[in-house]
């Protein structure tokens, strides 16, 4: 009886052991996107709850005023400090612009504008954003600053100020005059995705990988911060001289860490959506294949200013653009704990630029025209890919 047991479990396991050997060469789609195996249910619940354990050990959440400003760089020559403003409104304004600072007075910058009249308008670097950062971001590090555009903190988590000044080209290559004056404000919750993102969707995440100890030690080293904030911006434009009010739905982004290395960073579709009824979701799906090769994040702000997390995302990266070039137009649900979402996607204007001191990344920069649960809204869709992989 005994014996027979001990073989019952001896096949058992090596049963296990043979699946999960087996699983890890060949449950990669694209050898890229790990698909959940025989233990997902058991990984997902063991990694939920250490989730959870971390949770409790931790200490209260950071002081995010105390991040809302330039920060140091870490030493390492891939430190980063990078912020981002969007932009749109129902008159079919759409502006987009970001810095990203890194060593030796060298910053990643990019900034459209989308006017019914003039179509996309960039600056006239695009596709490249390799910059010299201005002397003054250098000196005061008061506002983050080069080719024209700058951004500068003036009351944390409240109000930044934003502008452009320089050449904008469009999409037959006239170069125009534009000015850009704006203030960005909120009252707005701020989502900080390493604390406030869904427990159960990093845990599903964690789950569909192989749990090799380079898995968890590249969990711990790839950590950035990031966090953004809704809002609304407010000021004009001109162009050419001809000058525009905005008042536009807006938000922002801040990240920050030791390195960012695009490399790592295999895929990523996000969208940015603004509703009629001021509902506001910001979505995105992540292949970041020495960590998670499929991640789901972002948030839905209700009419009511409620901010929750998404639990899930049926978008799937190999599914859409994996050789390069992203569809028109794309369709797919995501679940908050309260709610279920249908989003629709248009493409309206698109237009693509390089990022990383290298151009090691991509950037698939999209507006769009949305229609979410049958609710009408604009906003943008961003494609990163590879362009190691890629090229
Ligand atoms: C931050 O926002 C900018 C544009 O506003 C976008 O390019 C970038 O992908 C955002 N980053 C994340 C991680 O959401």
């Amino acid at each position: 009886m005994l014996l027979v047991v001990i073989a019952l479990v001896v096949a058992f396991v090596s049963f296990v052991y043979w699946k999960i050997k087996h699983e890890e060469h060949n449950n990669k789609v694209f050898e890229i996107y790990s698909q959940p195996g025989i233990l997902f249910y058991a990984k997902f619940l063991i990694f939920y709850l250490l989730l959870k354990l971390y949770e409790l050990n931790k200490h209260k959440k950071e002081n995010l005023e105390d991040f809302d400003r330039l920060l140091p760089l870490s030493e390492h020559n891939k430190a980063f400090d990078a912020v981002s403003f969007q932009a749109v409104n129902p008159e079919g304004h759409y502006l987009y612009g970001g810095i990203e600072r890194r060593h030796l007075a060298k910053i990643n910058g990019f900034f459209y504008l989308v006017t019914p009249e003039f179509g996309l308008l960039r600056s006239p670097h695009i596709p490249k954003t390799n910059l010299d950062a201005d002397t003054d971001m250098l000196h005061d590090m008061k506002s983050y600053n080069g080719g024209g555009i700058r951004f500068s903190p003036i009351k944390p988590m409240k109000l930044w100020r934003l502008s452009y000044n320089g050449k904008m080209l469009d999409q037959n290559e006239n170069s125009v005059d534009v000015v850009v004056e704006a203030d960005w404000n909120s009252n707005l919750p701020c989502f900080m995705f390493d604390s406030d993102m869904s427990r159960v969707a990093i845990a599903r995440a964690a789950a569909a990988e192989t749990w090799t100890e380079d898995f968890f030690k590249n969990i711990k080293k790839a950590h950035q911060s990031h966090y953004e904030q809704m809002g609304y911006l407010k000021g004009f434009f001109s162009i050419n001289g001809k000058k525009y009010e905005i008042k536009m739905d807006a938000s922002r982004n801040h990240s920050f860490g030791h390195k960012r290395d695009w490399l790592l960073m295999h895929r990523y579709i996000f969208h940015f959506i603004y509703l009629e009824d001021n509902t506001r979701i910001c979505v995105g799906v992540l292949s970041h294949p020495c960590t998670t090769s499929h991640m789901e994040v972002g948030y839905v702000i209700s009419p009511k200013k409620a901010i929750n997390p998404i639990e899930k995302c049926d978008l799937r990266l190999y599914q859409h653009g994996e050789n390069g070039t992203p569809g028109k137009n794309i369709a797919f649900r995501i679940w908050t704990r309260k709610k279920e979402y249908l989003i629709k996607a248009k493409t309206i204007y698109e237009n693509n630029h390089f990022i990383g001191n290298d151009c090691e990344a991509r950037i698939v920069f999209k507006c769009v025209d949305f229609e979410v649960n049958g609710m009408k809204g604009r906003g943008f869709a961003e494609w990163q890919y590879n362009n190691q992989n890629f090229l």
